[in-house]
């Protein structure tokens, strides 16, 4: 059984650094994963998606009764509406691992990568809504492990937990929290900063998160067989 990996890219620098002039770290630590991974697992399929190439239309004032409208009364409007959204969702569910590349824009993430967000959280697909329970709001993608792996470049250094700059990193920490919200809490990080200072401190960084890379990948295979063997049962 081969294991789904769904692929976005958000930089808006469309190349790769150390490849192409003035290129993407983000882009640049997600293709390295994807060529990893592929090196030894080279059947599992990819989906890719290039939101600074395909952006998400943002949240617009007819998608909110339409995402709230129960799926069998909505109108053949309400459900074009909704069709974006519905494919990443759709991408979203049928996904064992997410890759996303997550450039720091502005203490947080970029906006086509928030439109993405808010495309894949839906009432009903993601995440439940409950009055009744203590806490109302359920997560949904809990049918069987998912792993998320966030892939940062930032300008600056110190944003990691602990650093002293996390208390304004609004990037991979907001990812992390909607995440969870819909059901995906095997979430894993690795950054290279000091992007804009370059030299021997963005080298090592870079050479520090490449590395971290190959053991992530290492271990997401290693994870791979139990969403597999549940995924499996469920289709059974
Ligand atoms: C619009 C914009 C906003 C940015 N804001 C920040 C920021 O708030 N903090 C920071 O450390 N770096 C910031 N940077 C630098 C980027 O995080 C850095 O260039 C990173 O490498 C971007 O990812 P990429 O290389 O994949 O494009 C910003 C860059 C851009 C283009």
């Amino acid at each position: 059984m081969t294991v789904r990996l769904l692929h976005i890219d958000t930089s808006a620098r469309p190349g790769r650094a150390g490849e192409h002039p003035h290129g993407s770290y983000t882009r640049r630590l997600s293709h390295a994963f994807i060529t990893r991974w592929q090196a030894t697992r080279p059947g599992d399929p990819v989906v890719y998606r290039d939101l600074a190439v395909t952006p998400p239309v943002p949240v617009q004032h007819a998608w909110i009764p339409s995402a709230f409208t129960p799926e069998a009364q909505r109108t053949p409007a309400q459900q074009a509406t909704l069709a974006e959204s519905d494919a990443l969702v759709r991408e979203l569910r049928e996904a064992d691992v997410l890759v996303l590349g997550v450039p720091m824009y502005n203490f947080g993430m970029p906006s086509t990568l928030k439109a993405w967000v808010d495309g894949i959280v839906r009432i009903g697909l993601t995440f439940g809504f409950d009055p009744g329970r203590p806490d109302p709001y359920m997560p949904l993608l809990v049918e069987r492990p998912r792993r998320a792996v966030l892939l940062t470049s930032r300008g600056g250094h110190g944003f990691d937990a602990g650093g002293p700059l996390a208390a304004v990193n609004h990037a991979d920490p907001a990812l992390r929290d909607v995440l969870a919200f819909i059901g995906i809490t095997d979430v894993h990080t690795i950054a290279v900063e000091h992007e804009e200072e370059g030299g021997e401190v963005l080298a090592a960084s870079l050479a520090a998160a490449l590395g971290a890379i190959d053991a992530l990948v290492a271990s997401t295979q290693a994870f791979a067989p139990a969403a597999l063997s549940t995924r499996e049962a469920l289709a059974a």
